[in-house]
């Protein structure tokens, strides 16, 4: 996946959004959130909704707070055996994070 010129962030997992603004990349957040919505669109919108808009299937992922970045990448590295894949072996760090400043660039569910 094309993650442009987000910098590296390597091999090693971040218990934190590193694109959140006040965070280590936060002059990224633009950026990553545009690319985080396409990587999102591509593998996440199929089973969470349109724009994070879950419909109560599955988890609505707009529902999860900063507090919860460990819980999301630990998701997302590794899915769950109740119906979330991994994504270890098909996406770098760079775009989980990019599909999790994404999601909180939207508005919060009513
Ligand atoms: C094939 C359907 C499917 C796809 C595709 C999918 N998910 Fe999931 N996801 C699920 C299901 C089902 C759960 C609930 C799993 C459970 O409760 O064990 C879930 C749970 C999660 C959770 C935990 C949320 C919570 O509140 O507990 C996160 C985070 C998550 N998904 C992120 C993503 C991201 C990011 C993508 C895209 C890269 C993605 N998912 C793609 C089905 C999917």
């Amino acid at each position: 996946m094309d993650t442009g010129n987000l910098p590296e962030l390597g091999d090693e997992v971040r218990s934190e959004n590193p694109f959140r603004e006040g965070n280590e990349f936060g002059e990224f957040n633009a950026q990553a959130a545009k690319i985080g919505e396409s990587a999102y669109a591509g593998n996440c919108a199929a089973c969470h909704g349109i724009r994070a808009m879950s419909g109560g299937l599955t988890p609505d992922l707009r529902e999860l707070t900063e507090w919860d970045d460990e819980y999301y990448i630990g998701r997302v590295m590794n899915g769950t055996d109740r119906g979330m894949p991994s994504w270890k072996k098909s996406m770098d760090q760079n775009a989980m994070w990019a599909i999790r400043t994404y999601v909180e660039s939207l508005a919060k569910p009513e």
